[in-house]
């Protein structure tokens, strides 16, 4: 499959630039349709996206971060605005290329971590490397790699209900690793841990941030855990705060 973002990324290699923007919003609205009614949910939302930094997004709960990430995700469209992603507006995009830009550059990690529970936590793994049209031999040891590497190794066969919560959300750390995306959007990754299990977790990302380069917007209501990222953007009325 031609994909030129995929192209000029590969050509570029893993060096990570600060001043190389992965992802833009400019005048971004959202709105939804309720009852009759509008509710205006963002409100011309300007932000930017510096590849292989972790930036944390906050705001009240309701103002609108998990609609941001749904959006820099391409699971929901913008009202008006633009979202640029290295340079090339992300909703001129076919719907086709819409879903290759959610398999293979953008990995989700949510708070609640969906995996799908009749599967064990290896082929919730393999699952995105299959449904990107790889054969099943070439991604099973990919998925075990980075199963050990979330700390997994002996869990690999295991359901989602015989783990942990905090261990599910690492299944969930190695599965949105699995297309080797350039950015990460995790939408309160620690929300439902405990503060010991939430602090490993962070931790785990940090360092894939740091060792991969991997770009992270991370939606979070832990203030230890933002302070630890490189920028905080907090959310008031629909857009970023002044002094991000
Ligand atoms: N699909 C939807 N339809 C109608 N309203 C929605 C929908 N999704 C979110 N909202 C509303 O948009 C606002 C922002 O929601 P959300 O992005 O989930 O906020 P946050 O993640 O910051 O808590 C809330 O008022 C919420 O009720
Ligand atoms: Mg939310």
């Amino acid at each position: 499959m031609d994909d030129p973002i995929r192209e000029k990324m590969d050509e570029s290699g893993q060096a990570i630039d600060k001043n190389d923007v992965i992802m833009s919003a400019r005048g971004l609205v959202k709105n939804y349709a309720m009852g009759g009614g509008e509710v205006r949910v963002l409100r011309g939302l300007d932000m930017e996206l510096n590849a292989g930094e972790m930036v944390a997004i906050m705001g009240a709960s309701g103002v609108g971060k998990s609609t941001l990430l749904h959006i820099f995700g391409a699971l929901d469209r913008p009202t008006r605005g633009e979202v640029l992603y290295r340079e090339e507006s992300l909703f001129s995009r076919s719907d086709a290329g819409l879903a290759q830009f959610r398999n293979r550059s953008v990995g989700f990690v949510f708070q609640f971590h969906h995996l799908l529970p009749e599967f064990s936590a290896l082929e919730n793994v393999i699952m995105p490397g299959l449904l990107g049209g790889e054969a099943r031999r070439d991604v099973g040891g990919r998925a075990e790699a980075l199963l050990e590497r979330v700390g997994l190794k002996e869990r690999m066969e295991h359901r989602p209900s015989e783990l942990s919560g905090g261990e599910q959300q690492r299944v969930a750390i190695a599965r949105a690793l699995m297309n080797r995306p350039e950015l990460i959007l995790a939408d309160e990754p620690t929300g439902n841990l405990d503060s010991g299990a939430a602090g490993l977790i962070f931790d785990l990302l940090r360092e894939i941030n740091r060792s991969d380069g991997v770009t992270f917007l991370v939606a979070t209501h832990n203030a230890a855990i933002a302070e630890r990222m490189d920028r905080q953007a907090v959310m008031v009325d629909g857009r970023i705060a002044a002094k991000f």
